[in-house]
């Protein structure tokens, strides 16, 4: 196979995952389903990914020719984890097709980078300032009002790399604990709510957007999703096409993850978008016991070249992720009734640490 574009996998072919953590385990389990192989990659020896595939590479991504040697092995590369190296990528690129294509990588990597596109598309963001001093910070707090959250440009995740200003902080002694040059300051949303939208798009610009899913989150980490969000059906719907606009402007292939917040206004609640995930996204775990088609299976498909389903939610579902030591309770889920339990096989419990989910499908009322 060149490196054009147009996939078509057949069964028994190879799916190369960069990224090893949970949700390479879980696109290899779907890909498995279709039969389709998967060789995982990812420098981390513990990856929970690699429990349930046959070929893995443990390398570091500067490693040429790990890479090169990985990508001979497969019929299309894909990735679980945003921060992969862009020189990775490319070189990954140059020998097998890459999908969701490169230079999505670029656009969503950085959050400066990747508001300026929202904003581009005139679809709504916090209000936010690029930070490279304690001066910008100074003036950008002056500007946009406090308070404010102060956010690294690259590589935060969890809440991880952001600290929240409030009027009266010292912002020296706040940009010296951020201990980055380059930061973002977003005015802080008052939101009634956070939702989210799984879309997935196919090499033919086919969107298809699961049912928006509204998000609870503890300590920054997401804790709770529900499917659907209890939010009016014009809402959902301005929310859905915000991500399929997004995925199309992206020219995505696979299943991404838009991040919102629900604002109150004049004229109704209406969308901010506060992150794009270019990968499969934990808002979306419950399509799997909720969902005919779950969103790990919906990215197979996307970069296999394969048709998208039309998923057909099964009622109304909850998942709940288990942070760190919760998942020493699995006993318990594993005794209650209508209760879906997924491990991931992570050997070290740490605090914040996702270990697992819990899902519960009831009968829409
Ligand atoms: N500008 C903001 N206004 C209000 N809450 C915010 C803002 N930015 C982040 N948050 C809260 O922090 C959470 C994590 O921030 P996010 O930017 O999504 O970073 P990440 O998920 O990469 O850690 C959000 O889901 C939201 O609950
Ligand atoms: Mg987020």
């Amino acid at each position: 196979m060149t490196s054009s574009k147009q996939v078509a996998l057949k069964p028994g072919d190879t799916v190369g995952i960069l990224g090893g953590g949970q949700l390479g385990r879980m696109l290899a389990l779907a890909a498995a389903r279709l039969g389709l192989k998967c060789h995982v990659y990812a420098p981390d020896p513990d990856s929970p990914a690699f429990d349930v595939v046959q070929r893995a590479t443990c390398a570091e991504y500067a490693d040429i020719e790990a890479l090169e040697l990985f990508a001979s092995d497969v019929d299309v590369i894909t990735y679980e984890f945003e921060n992969i190296p862009t020189a990775t990528a490319m070189a990954l690129q140059a020998r097998r097709p890459v999908l969701p294509d490169t230079s999505v990588l670029g656009t969503t990597q950085d959050r400066l980078t990747e508001k300026d596109f929202v904003n581009s598309l005139s679809i709504g963001t916090a209000g936010y300032a690029d930070i490279g001093s304690v001066e910008d910070l100074r003036c950008a707090a002056a500007a946009l009002g406090l308070p404010a959250v102060l956010k690294t440009r690259r590589f935060g995740y969890d809440g991880k790399g952001q600290i929240m200003i409030r009027d009266g902080d010292d912002l020296e002694a706040v940009w010296a604990r951020l201990s980055t040059r380059s930061a973002i300051l977003e005015t802080f949303v008052p939101f009634e709510r956070e939702v989210s939208v799984i879309a997935a798009r196919s090499a033919t610009g086919e969107v298809v957007c699961y049912d928006v899913t509204e998000n609870e989150h503890q300590n920054h980490i997401l804790k709770i999703s529900h499917a659907p969000a209890a939010i009016p059906p014009a809402l959902a719907a301005q929310a859905r096409e915000v991500a399929t606009r997004i995925a199309t402007e992206l020219k995505y292939v696979g299943v991404l993850g838009v991040e919102m917040f629900v604002v109150p206004g004049e004229n109704g609640p209406s969308v901010l978008v506060n992150e794009i995930a270019p990968r499969v996204h934990n808002s979306g775990h419950w399509t799997l016991d909720g969902a005919s088609v779950s969103q790990f299976e919906q990215h197979i498909r996307a970069i296999a070249g394969w048709p998208l389903a039309q998923p057909i939610r099964h009622g109304d579902v909850t998942m709940m992720n288990l942070i760190g030591d919760e998942v020493l309770d699995y006993g318990k889920y594993l005794a209650e009734p209508g209760v879906t339990l997924h491990l991931y096989g992570k050997e070290t419990v740490r605090p914040g640490r996702k270990m697992g989910h819990v899902t519960v499908v009831k009968p829409e009322e």
